[in-house]
């Protein structure tokens, strides 16, 4: 724990223009990822985590603004030269979005995007890359990788498109990889699929990840620690196998019990009452407050800090404790 993390984000803030005034989309995002290790990103719809990622591929609009310490290997993300950002897209991180079909040209075939990052960013000689391509596709599972690389975006199914996003992102070789819910277009047999082949690739790798989600328990499946973002705030963070046992905010909480339980056939879909809200609408106290079980008066006046709870933070007034037992057992 002694060497700075891969990635480091301390306190982000991230503004965007809108009509003539500034919108402040993130306002104290607290990630960090050690090398090889996988953090999940959870929260509701709007609540900025697609902008938390993309500032991190320094993917902003020029005109946002963006506060706090945003660090890859202790180099400032948002202070980079144009050379050095273009050098950082190219070979330090990867990202894979939710619909691939619209991150493709349709006109082009697989193999042109898959070795247009490797011959024109990289220099890496044609027949080369055709090589290494091919072997990457085989490992995510596509065999008639020659076949396959002939074809347009429109001639392969969603599940296999995405295979073909995570190839491309591997053929980078990069520390970091960016997956911004890479599975919620795709049915469940074939989420399963590409979330084995994404962790089998990173295990090879060592490759440390960001995965953005909704869904907490898979978050904390495939990751080792989950951070819980709100209204733009990152929330909570905690060890992924501590997810259930030891969640201390309210909304967490709430996260988890809308889960229906997979064992429970008639579990009625319960949702958080009350709407999400975005970064840019967040009160001056907490913006949980409107929809949390636990709410005082001070939660309306003090927007809460976050602190720690032995092993994560949590930014709540009134955080569910556990008993020194239950908390010893973990320390
Ligand atoms: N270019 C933009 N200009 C202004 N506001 C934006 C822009 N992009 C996103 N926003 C707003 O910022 C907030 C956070 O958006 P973001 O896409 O990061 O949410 P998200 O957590 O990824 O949501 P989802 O789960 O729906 O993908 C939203 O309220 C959104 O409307
Ligand atoms: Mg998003």
């Amino acid at each position: 724990m002694s060497s700075s993390p891969l990635l480091q984000m301390n306190a982000l803030r991230v503004g965007l223009p809108l009509d003539g005034a500034v919108r402040t989309v993130v306002h104290g995002a607290d990630i960090s990822i050690p090398e090889g290790a996988g953090v999940a990103l959870v929260g509701e719809s709007g609540s900025g985590k697609s902008l938390t990622a993309r500032s991190v591929l320094g993917l902003l609009p020029r005109s946002a603004r963006i506060q706090g310490d945003l660090l890859f290997a202790g180099e400032s993300i948002p202070a980079m030269k144009p050379e050095r950002l273009r050098r950082f897209r190219a070979s330090d991180v990867a990202m894979v979005f939710q619909d691939p079909r619209a991150h493709m040209n349709p006109a082009r075939t697989i193999g042109d995007f898959l070795l247009e990052g490797l011959t024109t960013a990289r220099g890496v000689p044609v027949a080369e890359a055709i090589t290494k391509v091919t072997g990457i596709l085989r490992e995510v599972g596509i065999a008639d990788a020659e076949r396959r690389m002939r074809q347009r975006p429109q001639e392969l199914s969603g599940g296999l498109l995405q295979r073909v996003m995570i190839a491309a992102a591997l053929a980078a070789e990069p520390r970091l990889l960016l997956a911004d819910e890479p599975t919620t277009a795709l049915d469940v047999t074939t989420q399963e699929e590409v979330m084995a082949v994404i962790a089998e690739a990173r295990e090879a790798r060592g490759l440390a990840m960001l995965f953005i989600t909704h869904d907490l328990e898979l978050a904390a499946a495939v990751c080792d620690r989950v951070v819980v973002m709100y209204a733009g705030m990152t929330v909570e963070e905690l060890p992924a196998d501590r997810l259930r046992s030891g969640a201390a905010h309210p909304y967490t909480r709430a996260l988890l019990a809308s889960r229906p339980a997979v064992d429970d056939a008639d579990a009625e879909l319960r949702s958080i009452a009350g709407r999400p809200l975005s970064g840019f609408e967040a009160p001056d106290g907490c913006a949980f407050a409107d929809r949390c079980p636990r709410v005082q008066d001070l939660c309306r006046s003090d927007r809460p800090q976050p602190g720690s709870t032995g092993d994560g933070t949590v930014a709540c007034h009134f955080p569910h404790s556990f008993s020194p037992e239950e908390a010893g057992s973990h320390a």
